[in-house]
C-alpha cells in the first residue's frame, strides 16, 4: 500500500526470483520503484479504458500472466494493498494457473483495511466490522448491522452496473445515502479514508454527515467508514441459557 515501507521480505523475494514481474499498481510512482527491483515489469493500467467493462480488463489480465506461465516461466503478480481483497484477477489466475497443473500460491499484502485499522485507531474486534462492495448494497439485499463498523469499499463507482465507468456521479451516492439512512441518522459521521501510498503522504480522514456524502468529492482511492450508530443490544435470551449452563457445570465439578 504505502510505497518502501508495506513490501515484506518474502514478496520481494518473489518478485526478485521471478523471471516477469506484472503490475496492478495504484500508482506510477511505485510501478517505477518495482522496476528497480526487476528488469522485466509489465505494467497492467494500460488495459484500464473508460467504457470497457472491467471484467473484460481483469479477464485480459489473467491470460496475459497464463501466457508466460505456459512458456514454462516464473511469474509474479503484483498488486497494491494485499492482492486478494477486493481484486478479482489474482484469485482468477491462481485458480486458472493450478486447474493446468501449474504451483500457484498468494503471497498476502498489507491492505487497505490494515491501514485503516491503525490510521483511524479501529480495532474490529470491539464492535465487529462488516465490508461490503459499495454497489453490492445497492444491487443485493444485503443486513447492515448499525452496531458495528461498516466499511464500504469503491464508494467512487458505486451503481455502475456497466463495470466500464471510473466514476459514477452524486446521483449515484445519494442512493447508496437513501439506504443507508434506513439504519443511520442523516446526520451520522462517516469517515472518507485514504492511505497513503507514498512516504512523503499523511494519512487522510474526512469527516462528514452521511447526508452529505453524496455532494462531498470523493477519489477511487477512498474507503468510507461508518462508526457504529447505536450500543451493543445484550442477547438476554442466550446469556440466560449460559447462566444454566454455567451453573450445571458447577453443579457437575462439585459431584
Ligand atoms: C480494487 S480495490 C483494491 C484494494 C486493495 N487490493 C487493498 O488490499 O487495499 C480498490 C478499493 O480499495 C480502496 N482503496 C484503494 N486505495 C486506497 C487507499 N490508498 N486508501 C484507502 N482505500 C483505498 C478503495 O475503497 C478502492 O475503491
Amino acid at each position: 500500500m504505502t510505497l518502501g515501507s508495506h513490501l515484506t521480505p518474502l514478496a520481494r523475494s518473489h518478485i526478485e526470483q521471478a523471471d516477469v514481474v506484472f503490475a496492478g499498481l495504484s500508482d506510477g510512482i511505485v510501478e517505477k520503484w518495482l522496476e528497480r527491483m526487476h528488469p522485466d515489469v509489465r505494467s497492467l493500467q494500460p488495459y484500464y479504458r473508460e467504457g470497457k467493462s472491467r471484467l473484460k480488463t481483469y479477464r485480459e489480465w489473467v491470460e496475459l500472466m497464463m501466457v508466460e506461465v505456459r512458456a514454462g516461466k516464473r511469474v509474479c503478480g503484483v498488486f497494491y494493498g494485499h492482492p486478494g481483497i477486493f481484486a478479482w484477477s489474482p484469485h482468477k489466475v491462481i485458480e486458472v494457473a493450478r486447474a493446468e497443473g501449474f504451483e500457484a500460491h498468494m503471497e498476502p499484502g498489507v491492505s487497505a483495511e490494515d491501514c485503516l485499522y491503525a490510521d483511524l485507531g479501529i480495532d474490529p474486534g470491539r464492535f465487529g466490522c462488516q465490508h461490503f462492495e459499495a454497489s453490492q448494497l445497492l444491487f443485493y439485499e444485503r443486513r447492515i448491522d448499525p452496531t458495528g463498523y461498516l466499511v464500504l469499499w469503491q464508494v467512487a463507482l458505486v451503481g455502475d452496473r456497466s463495470l466500464g465507468r471510473f466514476a459514477t456521479g452524486p446521483a449515484y451516492r445519494q442512493l447508496l445515502v437513501d439506504l443507508l439512512v434506513k439504519d443511520y441518522p442523516p446526520e451520522h459521521e462517516v469517515i472518507i479514508y485514504r492511505a497513503a501510498t507514498l512516504p512523503i503522504e499523511r494519512p487522510r480522514a474526512r469527516r462528514v454527515a452521511l447526508r452529505d456524502l453524496a455532494l462531498s468529492p470523493l477519489t477511487a482511492e477512498e474507503t468510507v467508514v461508518l462508526p457504529p450508530a447505536m450500543p451493543l443490544k445484550p442477547n438476554v435470551a442466550m446469556q440466560a441459557y449460559l447462566e444454566k449452563l454455567d451453573a450445571l457445570e458447577r453443579v457437575e465439578k462439585i459431584a
